[in-house]
C-alpha cells in the first residue's frame, strides 16, 4: 500500500510509487469493470457524495458507476453557483455533509482550491474532480493508464499537450503526472493560451503545432475552454482550427504510431477534426472514458481503506 493520504486533491506533490500504486490497482479493475461484475463488499456501508458545482457528464457518471461497482451508497448533488457567494456556500455545504456522515466526497468546482478548502472542513476523504483551472487528478490518472496499457510504459515517451493549456486543469495534472513518471512533455499552443511560467514545470513550449508534434508518441488535444475566457483570446474558430486543430495533415508530423487523446467534451472542427477523433487505429478517446471507471474504482478503494494513513 503506497498511497497513504486521506485525500486526492492534486497530482502535484505525489511521488512515483503513489501514482504507480493507483495505476496498478486501476489496471486490475479494468477486467472487473468490463465483466460487469461488482465487488460490493469493498465499499459496503460507505456513502459517496458526488458534489458538482460545474457541469459534467463523464466524470460524474464514472464516479457514480465506480462507487456502485464497489458497493457504496452513491448520492449525486448538483449545485448551481450562479447567484450565491461561493465561499459561504462551500462552508455551509461542508457542515451539511459532515452531518450526513459522508465517507467519500467527490467535488467539482469552478474555483481553484475549493476541494482543498472542503478537505479541511469535512471528515470525509475528498477527491478533486476538477477545480477551476487548477487540477483534475483522476483525469491525469486515466490518461496515464490508457497510455501505459497501449504503449507498455510512460517513462521515455514524448507527449505533446496541445491547445488551450492556459485554462486546462487537465493539462496541469497531466504535466505533473507525466513529468513525475519520466515522460518528455511538450506543450503547444498560441501564446495567448499558454500560462506565462509553464516552462518551470519541466515542459518544452512550442508555438508552432507541427514543431510541437514532430516525433511525438502521444498527442493530447485540449478543449478550447471558452467559458473560462474573460476576453477574446482566439481570432475565430475557423482560424483556430487552421493553426491548432488536429487533422490528418498535422498528425502526420507525430510518430506513425502516435496515439490521439482528448479528455472530452470535444469541439469537433475546432480543436480536432472528426476523422482523427473517430480514427479506430489512432484515437483512444473512447478507451480514456473506459479507463476512467477503473481509475475511479482504484481511487475510491484506496482512500476508503485508509491503512497506515498519514492524513496528508
Ligand atoms: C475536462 C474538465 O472538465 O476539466 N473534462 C473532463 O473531465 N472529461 C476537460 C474539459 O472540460 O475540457
Amino acid at each position: 500500500m503506497f498511497y497513504r493520504r486521506k485525500h486526492l486533491l492534486a497530482i502535484e506533490g505525489l511521488h512515483p510509487p503513489e501514482i504507480g500504486h493507483l495505476l496498478e490497482l486501476a489496471d486490475s479493475y479494468v477486467l472487473l469493470n468490463r465483466s460487469g461484475k461488482t465487488q460490493r463488499d469493498l465499499l459496503r456501508g460507505r456513502t459517496l457524495i458526488n458534489l458538482f458545482f460545474e457541469d459534467s457528464t463523464r466524470t460524474r457518471t464514472s464516479f457514480e458507476l465506480a462507487g456502485k461497482r464497489l458497493g457504496a451508497d452513491v448520492i449525486n448533488m448538483s449545485v448551481s453557483t450562479s447567484s450565491v457567494n461561493k465561499g459561504e456556500t462551500l462552508l455551509d455545504t461542508a457542515a451539511t455533509l459532515n452531518a450526513m456522515q459522508c465517507d467519500l466526497l467527490v467535488v467539482r468546482h469552478n474555483q481553484s482550491g475549493a476541494p482543498n478548502l472542503l478537505a479541511r472542513k469535512v471528515d470525509a476523504s475528498v477527491i478533486n474532480a476538477g477545480d477551476g483551472t487548477h487540477e483534475h487528478p483522476t483525469q491525469a490518472l486515466l490518461d496515464a493508464l490508457t497510455i501505459k496499457r497501449r504503449k507498455g510504459r510512460i517513462e521515455g515517451l514524448t507527449v505533446a499537450i496541445c491547445g488551450d493549456v492556459l485554462h486546462s486543469r487537465v493539462a496541469r495534472s497531466n504535466i505533473h503526472l507525466l513529468t513525475t513518471m519520466g515522460s518528455q512533455v511538450r506543450v503547444a499552443g498560441p501564446p495567448t493560451l499558454m500560462p506565462a511560467e509553464v516552462a518551470k514545470f519541466g515542459v518544452t513550449v512550442f508555438h508552432d503545432m507541427k514543431e510541437g508534434l514532430a516525433g511525438a508518441d502521444i498527442v493530447m488535444m485540449l478543449r478550447l475552454q471558452k467559458e473560462r475566457m474573460t476576453s477574446s483570446l482566439v481570432p475565430s474558430e475557423r482560424e483556430y482550427f487552421r493553426f491548432w486543430g488536429l487533422d490528418a495533415e498535422k498528425l502526420a508530423f507525430a510518430k506513425p504510431d502516435a496515439l490521439v487523446m482528448h479528455p472530452g467534451p470535444m469541439n469537433r472542427g475546432v480543436e480536432i477534426d472528426s476523422a482523427v477523433a473517430d480514427d479506430p487505429v489512432r484515437s483512444v478517446i473512447k478507451e480514456q472514458v473506459e479507463m476512467g471507471v477503473a481509475v475511479r474504482m482504484a481511487v475510491l478503494d484506496t482512500l476508503s481503506r485508509g491503512d497506515g494513513r498519514n492524513d496528508a
